[in-house]
């Protein structure tokens, strides 16, 4: 099956870089195989994620969707392309407009695609609201009236309303506390369910991707060490830094 999303030996230099922040990448998201990209701060992750939405492009190699290059200039495929991959930013805080709406907040996608008007969205919007467990009332309110997780959830719900098949999502729990964090996993967990959505998450919290991903890539500066089904990586890692990561994570004692 062709993947929605692939990287072809791609590399990412910044600007003013003597080094490649990423390099050597190749990655596929298969519809339905949700995966993970973790490793620790500054091994790439945001790089990679920023790669597949297309707002930076590779110094090397090829980007693809629907097994065709990515090309910005192309209307129509970046049209298919923003409709099918919608992300949520790591900090609910920073990531919605705090000068409009709820409302105009979760339509954004639906208004910018030129899918529906400002009244034409709205039942859509509360059903997007609806989904992430949040009331319609909600629509009236500004994104600073809502707690950390509230926020996500509308992060949430703005990327999810227009029914892409792939949401990308960075650290999409790690600002919120332990109890919060599990009801936005149970959400994302649903939406895989009940829309057949496809996850790309960067995680660095090893039981979420255990729990929400089929398929990890593990990446150490740059480059990915390891990459296969999340059971196989995480429980029997054969490359010694994935081996370090899961040795990192802070254990309840027994
Ligand atoms: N705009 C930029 N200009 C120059 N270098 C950058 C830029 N953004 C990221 N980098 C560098 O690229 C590398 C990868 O950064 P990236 O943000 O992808 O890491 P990360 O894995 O997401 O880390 P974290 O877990 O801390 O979010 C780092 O060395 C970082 O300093
Ligand atoms: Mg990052």
């Amino acid at each position: 099956m062709t993947p929605v999303l692939e990287l072809r030996d791609v590399a990412l230099r910044h600007r003013g870089s003597a080094v490649d922040a990423v390099k050597d990448i190749s990655l596929a998201v298969e519809a339905g195989h949700s995966l993970a990209l973790v490793g620790e701060s500054g091994a790439g992750k945001t790089t990679l994620l920023r790669l597949l939405l297309g707002l930076a492009r590779p110094t090397a190699g090829t980007v693809r969707f629907d097994g065709a290059e990515l090309s910005l200039r192309d209307r129509e495929q970046m049209r298919r392309f923003r409709r099918s991959v919608q992300c949520v930013f790591q900090d609910p805080y920073s990531s919605l407009d705090p000068r409009r709406r709820v409302g105009a907040v979760v339509a954004e996608p639906l208004r910018s695609l030129g899918i529906d008007t400002r009244s034409s969205a709205v039942p859509k919007v509360a059903a997007a609201l609806d989904r992430v467990g949040l009331p319609a009332d909600a629509m009236d309110r500004y994104p600073h009236e809502f707690s950390g997780g509230q926020r996500q959830r509308i992060a949430i719900a703005r990327a999810t309303v227009c029914r892409p098949r792939v949401l990308l999502a960075d650290e999409p729990v790690s600002a919120l506390d332990v109890t919060t964090r599990v009801k936005v996993v149970d959400l994302l967990a649903e939406l895989k369910q009940e829309q057949g959505l496809t996850l790309v998450m960067v995680s660095h919290d090893l039981s979420v991707v255990a729990s929400l991903c089929e398929r990890t890539a593990v990446l150490e500066h740059g480059h990915v060490v390891e990459q296969g089904d999340t059971a196989q990586v995480l429980g029997h890692p054969a490359h010694p830094y994935t081996r370090r990561l899961i040795d990192s994570v802070p254990r309840l004692p027994a």
